[in-house]
């Protein structure tokens, strides 16, 4: 099939690639030339995983190209891909649906034969049925459906999820739409995913419902390890006692500083604001959304706290900026409310980041950037570990005591083991367990 996907973040360039991995024929469109450039000469504008790989080999292969025209891309689509960014509106937390109507009005203009409009970037509900109003206004002959069908990738595992998804979410009332999306996702059909069809308002609400479930999760066992650190228990051995019910589920259950990303919260905050306008506020997320801002901002005290109180003239050694490993992305990560605020309390930090420091160095001033973890310990009175990257799993800790002034770490993602740190003597506090100090 022709597939157009009008957008080339994190979601269009993953499915496009992922849709001529499928064996389609697609045209990713974005307005931003430089991007568009840098793809046709195979320069990812993100890193995710296996992602250049993906695009180079159909790019290759003929099934997978790049424009800025729009119109082009779209005229013998057979189903053309709403992918572009709807962040936050500033203040208010609604989501931002400007350029998703935007694009609307110019996949309009560009529709020749019967064509299926799918929105995939996460939209509020009711969305679908603006973007059916607009494009049915532009062009009252057009031949067209709206459909919603949502992405769940996480980033980091974006084509897993996309190649191997729990489920398929599709949400359309009419049987033509259902046939090409039942075409467009063949490849999965094989290997049985289940694909749930639903109306379009219900599409749109799954997804919003999915990731705020999952944001509530986290916040649920980061309250558990609060209440752990205070009865000298082990969160993580209490996240490993009720996930193995399975009506709970292990995933989604490491306590950490937060969640940030670009999904989380946005989405809960969407939810939240359209719950109110509908007269129906969802109490439990709100609370979800307070208490991870208010988290985020209490991890810079926890690593103060573990530094005696007062970090004013020391060095604090920070490995990772990113909101979780595996990408670059610095959107609404801890370590955009963490570092401020050791700077703010007088501490010199000096980070670190396998993927974020390019991004990082446009969010956060005042920071002595480095260039691996070790180089951030030197003379250091304390080292923080903020994302949970590989290479942080297996530091030489003979050799980073031997760095650092004082053998303190503060592990907000509980990779250590606090038996081991205090046998390697080291003041070692994480997360949802008692402190430990290093073994006389
Ligand atoms: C999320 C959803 O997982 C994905 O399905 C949706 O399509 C987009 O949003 P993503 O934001 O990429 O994906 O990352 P995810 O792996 O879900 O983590 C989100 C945040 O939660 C991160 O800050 C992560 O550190 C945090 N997290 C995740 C925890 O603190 N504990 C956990 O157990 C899992």
């Amino acid at each position: 099939m022709h597939v157009a996907v009008v957008g080339t973040g994190y979601v269009g360039l993953v499915s496009g690639a992922c849709f001529s991995e499928f064996g389609h024929n697609v045209i990713c469109v974005d307005k931003d030339e430089k991007k568009i450039a840098g793809l046709k000469q195979g320069e990812m504008p993100i890193y995710e995983p296996g992602l250049q790989r993906l695009v180079e080999g159909n790019a290759e292969a003929g099934r997978l190209s790049f424009t800025t025209d729009l119109a082009e891309a779209v005229k013998d689509a057979d189903a053309v891909f709403i992918a572009v960014g709807t962040p936050s509106r500033r203040g208010d937390g609604h989501a931002d649906l400007s350029y998703v109507y935007a694009a609307a009005e110019e996949i309009a203009q560009a529709i020749t034969g019967y064509t299926v409009v799918v929105t995939k970037s996460t939209v509020p509900v009711g969305t679908g049925a603006e973007v059916e109003k607009i494009i049915r206004a532009a062009r009252p002959d057009a031949k067209f459906d709206v459909v919603s069908n949502p992405e769940f990738l996480r980033e980091g595992a974006a084509i897993e999820d996309f190649m191997r998804p729990d489920r398929v979410v599709i949400g359309t009332e009419s049987e033509d739409a259902r046939e090409v999306m039942r075409e467009l996702y063949r490849p999965l059909y094989l290997i049985e995913t289940p694909i749930v069809f639903t109306r379009r308002q219900t599409s749109e609400l799954i997804k919003y419902a999915a990731n705020t479930f999952l944001a509530t999760k986290i916040t649920f066992i980061n309250e558990i390890a609060d209440l752990c650190e205070i009865l000298d228990a082990d969160v993580q051995d209490v996240a490993r006692g009720i996930g193995l019910d399975g009506r709970i589920g292990r995933k989604f259950l490491h306590a950490g500083p937060g969640y940030g990303g670009s999904c989380f919260p946005k989405d809960t905050l969407a939810l939240v604001r359209t719950a109110q306008d509908a007269g129906s506020p969802l109490r439990i997320v709100e609370t979800v959304v307070d208490i991870n801002a208010k988290r985020k901002k209490a991890m810079a005290q926890k690593i103060i706290d573990a530094c005696g109180g007062a970090v004013s003239g020391k060095t604090i050694a920070v490995l990772g900026l990113t909101f979780k490993p595996n990408t670059d992305d610095m959107r609404d990560s801890p370590s955009l409310d963490i570092v401020p605020a050791l700077i703010a309390a007088g501490a010199k930090v000096r980070a670190y980041d396998p993927k974020g420091m390019d991004e990082a160095k446009h969010m956060l001033n005042g920071v002595d950037w480095c260039k691996s973890a070790y180089d951030t310990m030197g003379d250091a009175d304390a080292l923080a570990i903020l994302t949970e990257w590989n290479e942080f799993r297996a530091l030489d800790l003979d050799k980073v005591r031997g760095l650092m002034k004082a053998p303190v770490m503060i592990d907000l993602r509980n990779i250590y083991n606090p038996d081991d740190m205090a046998e390697a003597g080291f003041d070692y506090t994480c997360i949802g367990k008692s402190k430990v100090s290093a073994a006389n």
